[in-house]
Formats: structure tokens, C-alpha cells, sequence
């Protein structure tokens, strides 16, 4: 059995979904991953052969002035998880991020680059890439943008605001691979189905900026919105965020002959999905 934990969130949603009758799902209602009597009890309980953590502390802004429970959630939690997964004999997928990255390659990132993140988000989700290796059966899935139907993401904001105004403003200067929940479900299954170890980048195919990705939502989605341009410094977030982070994910294609849908026809499939 294949055991989802953070089941009610975004990504855990349709994982869950797409495993039906092989998985579970548990949410922080079942199981806290901060706590490692917690963590046991659960995994002793159920006896998964895999766990796939999809629970984390993802509000990026949020993690610069909680930096203590960005730590337990994304750093601790996942030594919990693989120091229990280890005990059972059974293998941990963990998802992370391409904040991890500082985006001053000026290239894709590939899965043996250098990490240096630039904010909380990003270090204790480094940590936890570091806490996954305490089981040695682990696989690591660094992913970014992500959007899907269970959880508050940029489609939604942009289609909510595009419902008030006939324009507003969008970073035309922060770039990356918007990417589909279900698309990256898929690519997790497929990696744990053929045994993959290690860590790997998996993101819809093709990068843009934000104000890029807007205009698509607008377009894709039949309204009329003028996007203007406007820096990431003139947003001013509590988080710095990379500027240049898009993930090479040809390992991915090279070890799983699997490679997701580029970001535009996944972005037409999900409106067509939420009518
Ligand atoms: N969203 C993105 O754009 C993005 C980009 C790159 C990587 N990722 C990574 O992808 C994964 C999934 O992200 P997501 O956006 O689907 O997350 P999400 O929607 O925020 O869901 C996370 C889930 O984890 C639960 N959770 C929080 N603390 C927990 C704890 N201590 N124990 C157990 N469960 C806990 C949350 O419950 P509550 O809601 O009750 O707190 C929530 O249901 C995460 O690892 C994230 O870091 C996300």
C-alpha cells in the first residue's frame, strides 16, 4: 500500500486520487509529522510500502516570520518520516522545490546542482532533502508552480481577480514551469513504479514568467484582461525568490521514458477540468 501524507492538501488531493484502491491518504487530522511518536504510531499502524510526503509548510512569505515551524514541518518532519519509513522497510518519496536553487545559473537545474537557497521556505526544505537520506531507500521529487483543484494557487488568484478587474499588474521577471498537480501525480507513480531512487526533477515541459503565465490563464480561460509588467523588486515580498529556476527534468525522460506535457496544453487541460 501506498501511504500519502498532507492527503488534503493540493498535490496530496490527486495523488490520492490517482492511486485509488493501492493507496491511502492521511492529513494532519491523522498523523503530525512534527512528531515522531506520531509519525510511528501511524506508519507501525498501517504498515505502507512506500510513503510519499506531500504535507509541508508551504506559504513561502509565511516561513520568513515562522521560521521555528518551517523547520519542524519541512526539516524535522521528514526525519521523522524517514528514520520510521527506514524501521518498516519502506521507501520515502519526498517533494521538493526549486526554491532550494538561487536562480543565478542562467540554465535549467539539474538534480546534482549546487543548492543555495535565498529564503526560509527554501532552506528547510533543503533540510528535509537532507533528513529524507536518513532512509537510504528514498526518492526525492523537486518540483515548482504548482496548481491543481484542491488548494489556493496562482490559476485561481489570477481567474478570481481577472473576475473583478480588466487589468491588473504581473512579475515579468521571475521565470519557471508552471505545473499541474495531476501531471506531477502521474510522475511520482511512475518513478515509484519502476523503483527509482535519488532525486528528481519533474515539472511540465517548457518555462515562462509569471506575467507570461497570466496572459495564457486569461487567453486559455476566453477573458479579457490586460496584463502590465512589473518587477519582483516593486512587489516587494517578505521571501526573496529565484529569478531564473526551471528544472531540467531530462533525467526524468532518461531513467522513466517519462516526460509530462508541456506547461500550456496542462494549463487547458485543468480548465477544462474545473468548469
Ligand atoms: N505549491 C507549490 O507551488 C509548490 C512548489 C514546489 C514544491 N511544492 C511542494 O509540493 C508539496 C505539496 O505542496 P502543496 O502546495 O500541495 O501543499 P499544500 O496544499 O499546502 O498541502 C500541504 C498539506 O500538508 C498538511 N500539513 C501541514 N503541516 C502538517 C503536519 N505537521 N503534519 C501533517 N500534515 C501537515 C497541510 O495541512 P493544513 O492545511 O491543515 O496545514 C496540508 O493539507 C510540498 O512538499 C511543497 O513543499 C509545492
Amino acid at each position: 500500500m501506498i501511504l500519502v501524507i498532507g492527503a488534503n492538501g493540493m498535490l496530496g488531493r490527486d495523488m490520492t486520487a490517482l492511486l485509488g484502491d493501492r493507496g491511502r491518504g492521511v492529513d494532519i487530522d491523522g498523523i503530525d509529522i512534527t512528531s515522531l511518536e506520531s509519525v510511528e504510531r501511524v506508519l507501525t499502524a498501517l504498515r505502507p510500502s512506500v510513503v510519499v510526503n506531500c504535507a509541508a509548510y508551504t506559504d513561502v512569505d509565511g516561513c520568513e516570520s515562522n521560521q521555528e515551524t518551517a523547520m519542524q514541518v519541512n526539516g524535522e518532519g521528514v526525519a521523522h518520516l524517514a528514520m520510521a519509513t527506514r524501521t518498516i522497510g519502506a521507501r520515502l518519496v519526498q517533494v521538493s522545490t526549486d526554491y532550494v536553487f538561487d536562480g543565478s545559473k542562467g540554465a535549467p537545474y539539474q538534480e546534482d546542482d549546487a543548492p543555495h537557497p535565498l529564503n526560509v521556505y527554501g532552506e528547510s526544505k533543503l533540510a528535509g532533502e537532507m533528513n529524507a537520506v536518513f532512509n537510504p531507500d528514498h526518492l526525492i521529487v523537486r518540483t515548482q508552480w504548482l496548481y491543481g483543484l484542491n488548494g489556493k494557487n496562482f490559476v485561481e488568484t489570477m481567474l478570481r481577480l481577472g473576475s473583478e478587474r480588466d487589468e491588473l499588474s504581473v512579475v515579468d521577471d521571475q521565470i519557471g514551469s508552471p505545473t499541474w498537480t495531476v501531471d506531477l501525480a502521474h510522475v511520482i507513480l511512475a518513478l515509484v513504479e519502476k523503483g527509482r531512487q535519488g532525486v528528481y526533477h519533474a515539472a511540465n515541459e517548457g518555462y515562462c514568467s509569471w506575467n507570461a503565465f497570466a496572459r495564457a490563464i486569461f487567453q486559455e480561460a476566453g477573458m479579457k484582461v490586460s496584463v502590465n509588467a512589473m518587477t519582483t523588486g516593486q512587489l516587494n515580498r517578505p521571501a526573496r525568490r529565484p529569478l531564473h529556476s526551471p528544472l531540467d527534468c531530462s533525467k526524468l525522460a532518461h531513467d522513466c521514458g517519462y516526460r509530462p506535457q508541456p506547461w500550456r496544453d496542462a494549463l487547458r487541460s485543468y480548465l477544462k477540468l474545473r468548469k
